[in-house]
């Protein structure tokens, strides 16, 4: 990985334990290995919050930070034997100078050091719901403790959970981190660009094209660009397999005359790119698929005009909404004497049988990123209403007011199933429109735009 210095690490253990309090301590564990089957593991990926505050890549570590600012990292020690056949391991007499760690230690010697490091203090921090045993780890450590007040101990009284105050820190993204995330979107969109001119080029050559075939163009150009893996599975959807919204690349045809929709975006050095596109396979959209992609397009278009620092994280799906109801009328996809005009589509939530989901999510480390969706200054403001569709009583919360560096997806779309009363000329298009947006103060930056959106403009690329 081209990782930051270690200062950049340094600086967040001091934020955080700014935030324990003096007598508090977080405990922090990496990620598990997973087995996927005998003798073999699925592909290591670190735990988002571990490396956030170490940089640090290896399985079996753990972070121990102090309100005073002091880290321990327990990691696997140097054992030639095991680095022979997994490899190297940085080893606990390295790890500090390397890391700018105030002290490491083997992890062998975890259990025999937690209690002493718990004695005292008054909060444990850790995150909750989120490693499989981990409370259970705790529990023993305190447990160890409690045994010993008798000599003295002094047992915390309190846990908390670490997420809340971690969650808000990388909801942030600064200048490093939004400088990884471009080149993560600039390497994304190449890939979206090379999957889209592969397969007009093999349809033209008269060459069967399945879905696996474009995913693996994602891929290679995600790996020859130096991105780790793949940020989610990549949808590749051809047809009407794209109205299924978690598709994965499978083995469909890619016939001419119809559209695909490729959702893939590679992760770069711990951070995510998320972006969609739809287009004609044989790179020329039929009237009907360009109607509705071009209604998915200016809903997009509203959505990225109100996404700017001090509106709510809700506005562009609000925005989207509007665009694509009215639309749904205008084509004919919903009746208006069914349905009546625009505010009763949206009242009713009518929309919903052609656009079921949210029009984005926070996007950084983690594909769906941690980070509170309601405004932190209004939790107590509680309102409820009843889901017009479902019937149920939502609680609703004011929506996170979007500040600079936050960022997100843009992601509207229509998905029109066969169904009784939907015009014949749309059955079976599913299409998405996905941009990563950086919050400025003036508005927002579009990250994802290295490929394109208009009609013309991929037509015009498909033709090369
Ligand atoms: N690729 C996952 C998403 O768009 O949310
Ligand atoms: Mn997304
Ligand atoms: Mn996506």
């Amino acid at each position: 990985m081209n990782e930051p210095s270690p200062v950049v690490y340094a600086e967040r253990r001091a934020k955080l334990a700014a935030m324990l309090g003096p007598k508090g301590i977080a405990i922090v564990p990496s990620a598990p290995e997973q087995q996927r089957n005998r003798d073999s593991d699925f592909l290591y990926r670190q735990d988002s919050y571990f490396y956030y505050l170490s940089g640090f890549t290896e399985p079996k570590a753990w972070l121990v930070i102090t309100g005073e600012g002091k880290t321990t990292l327990f990691c696997q020690p140097k054992d030639l034997e095991r680095e022979i056949w997994d490899g190297y391991r940085l080893g606990p007499v390295a790890a500090t100078g390397q890391l700018g760690l105030e002290e490491a230690h083997s992890v062998t010697e975890l259990d025999a050091k937690l209690p002493g490091l718990l004695d005292g203090r008054e909060v444990v921090w850790y995150p909750f719901a989120t490693h499989k045993a981990l409370e259970s780890r705790i529990d023993g450590w305190l447990g160890t403790l409690r045994a010993r007040v008798r000599y003295g101990a002094l047992c915390p009284q309190q846990q908390r959970d670490l997420c809340g105050l971690l969650d808000e820190m990388r909801l942030f993204k600064y200048g490093h981190e939004q400088a990884i995330m471009r080149r993560a979107s600039r390497i994304s969109a190449g890939a979206h660009v090379h999957a889209m001119q592969l397969c007009a080029r093999m349809l033209r050559d008269v060459q069967p094209v399945r879905e696996y075939h474009l995913d693996a163009e994602l891929l290679h150009e995600f790996r020859r660009q130096g991105s780790q893996y793949p940020a989610y599975g990549s949808i590749v959807a051809a047809g009407a397999n794209a109205c299924v919204l978690h598709y994965r690349a499978d083995a469909g045809e890619v016939r001419a005359g119809e559209l695909v929709l490729i959702d893939a975006g590679c992760e770069l050095d711990g951070y995510a790119s998320d972006i969609t596109r739809t287009f004609p396979a044989n790179g020329k959209f039929s009237g009907p698929q360009r109607a509705l992609y071009e209604l998915v397009l200016a809903s997009q278009e509203a959505a990225i005009a109100a996404t700017r620092a001090g509106a709510r994280f809700t506005d562009p799906h609000e925005a989207t909404v509007k665009v694509l109801a009215q639309g749904m009328l205008d084509l004919g996809l919903l009746d208006g004497n069914k349905f009546g005009g625009l505010q009763d589509v949206i009242e009713k939530r009518a929309y919903f049988q052609f656009y079921m989901h949210r029009t984005g999510h926070w996007l950084g480390m983690d594909v769906h990123d941690c980070g509170s969706y309601i405004e932190p200054s209004e939790v107590g403001s509680v309102s409820e209403r009843t889901d017009p569709l479902s019937g149920e009583i939502i609680r609703d919360r004011p929506a996170r007011i979007l500040k600079p560096g936050m960022v997100l997806t843009i992601e509207p779309g229509i998905y029109v199933r066969a169904a009784e009363g939907v015009p014949l000329q749309y059955h079976n298009i599913g299409i998405r429109i996905e941009d990563d947006a950086i919050v400025t103060d003036n508005g927002c930056e579009l990250i994802t735009r290295d490929v394109p959106v208009g009609v013309q403009e991929i037509e015009a690329l498909m033709r090369e």
